[in-house]
């Protein structure tokens, strides 16, 4: 009999809705060659959910992904929703409270260039000469973006604005496991990244991360500050494996590997939280730990280039991906996924956002990208 899982699709706004019609063509082609299937949720999410339902995150879509296996997201966001306020905007609105409601504490954020695609990155071909491959681990649900006290005040009558970075030694342990144990099937290498010259949160975060490190024993850790790390990075990404770092951090640190990797177009994330109970989760029987999750593209919505049909659809299927392997069980599925994306690339396709004029490159839209890797998997 056949497994059937279920996923909550949120493809939101912007080019959302063309690169998700690609990664589901490429997840039930996958499921073809498994003995499962996947039942879709398309529920309404950001400015999509505002102009439908008046609100970023209406009680059905939430309603739908506490039933599901996995979220499938698109992207939120664009100018028409701009001017509303930042907590009711379509990214704070809806992304933030997802990531509260499932306790998606884990974000990994691979930053990928592949060897050929090197001319899409910005920086010296010198320093990135043959691609290279980290992740970022970022804590999601503590730190600056939710402590208290959080708001504002006045002081000797001015506004004052307070956030607060709070993290419990409890949230590091756990964020640092899932790092270390990604490390364990990379590199072998774990950078971890705190302001502990200046921060209490930086002490506590680097004597956590140490104590952690002790059930790692295979694992190297060393530590940079993030100012540092964020010059290290773009002096030699190759020389990172996992980079572990607090929330905003975390943030900006992973925005900058994504522009050194050159595309957002290529760009998958996973938000994962603890384990859930499901009929998914019983019948996977794997050794690997899984997570419910939230995956997503890297890249924004691209409003620029919306409607179409160029957008690189790669971001989103390499989430699917990610999907498939952390929250479902079905590492090998995955990699069949993330070859043919391998392939499709080796093969000279290219969506605008990554093409140059060069010998054996083809210049393909959305479908087409999509079309081919359905081909290769
Ligand atoms: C991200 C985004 C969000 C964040 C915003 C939209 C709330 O920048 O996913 O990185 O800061 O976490
Ligand atoms: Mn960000």
């Amino acid at each position: 009999m056949s497994q059937e899982y279920r996923i909550a699709v949120l493809a939101g706004d912007g080019i959302g809705p063309e690169v998700m019609a690609e990664a589901r063509k490429v997840l039930e082609k996958t499921a073809a060659g498994e003995a499962i299937s996947f039942a879709f949720d398309d529920q309404l999410v950001g400015g999509a959910a505002i102009d439908g339902a008046g609100i970023a995150l209406p009680k059905e879509t939430l309603a739908a992904c506490e039933k599901s296996d996995a979220i499938l997201f698109g992207s939120v966001g664009g100018p028409k929703w701009e001017s509303l306020p930042p907590n009711e905007q379509p990214e704070r609105g809806a992304l933030l409270p997802l990531r509260k409601h499932f306790g998606l504490f884990a974000n990994l954020r691979p930053s990928v260039c592949f060897p050929s695609l090197t001319h899409a990155s910005p920086v010296k071909e010198s320093i990135i000469e043959g691609g290279f491959d980290v992740l970022c681990v970022r804590e999601l649900t503590g730190g600056i973006y939710f402590g208290s006290p959080k708001g504002r005040e006045e002081r000797d009558g001015e506004p004052v604005a307070i956030d607060t970075m709070v993290y419990r030694r409890s949230e590091i342990e756990r964020i640092a496991r899932v790092a270390f144990t990604a490390a364990g099937s990379r590199d072998h290498r774990v950078t971890s990244i705190d302001k502990a010259n200046v921060l209490e949160n930086g002490l506590l975060w680097r004597e956590t991360v140490e104590a952690v490190a002790k059930e790692f024993p295979e694992i190297e850790l060393n530590h940079l500050y993030v100012d540092n790390a964020a010059m290290q990075l773009i002096r030699n990404p190759k020389g990172f494996d996992v980079v572990l770092a607090p929330n905003l951090f975390g943030d900006i640190l992973s925005d900058e590997m994504a522009m050194i990797a050159g595309s957002l177009g290529m760009l998958a994330s996973a938000s994962l939280g603890q384990r859930a109970a499901g009929p998914g989760f019983d019948a996977a029987g794997d050794a690997e730990e899984l997570y419910f999750g939230l995956y997503e593209p890297s890249g924004g919505s691209a409003p620029d280039i919306a409607g179409q049909g160029i957008a690189n659809p790669i971001a989103q299927i390499l989430s699917a991906a990610m999907l498939l392997r952390h929250s479902l069980g079905l590492g090998e599925a995955a990699t069949r996924i993330e070859k043919a994306v391998r392939a499709v690339i080796d093969d000279g396709l290219r969506t605008s956002d990554i093409f140059t004029e060069a010998e054996g490159t083809r210049r393909v839209n959305t479908v087409e990208m999509g079309d081919a890797i359905v081909e290769r998997v």
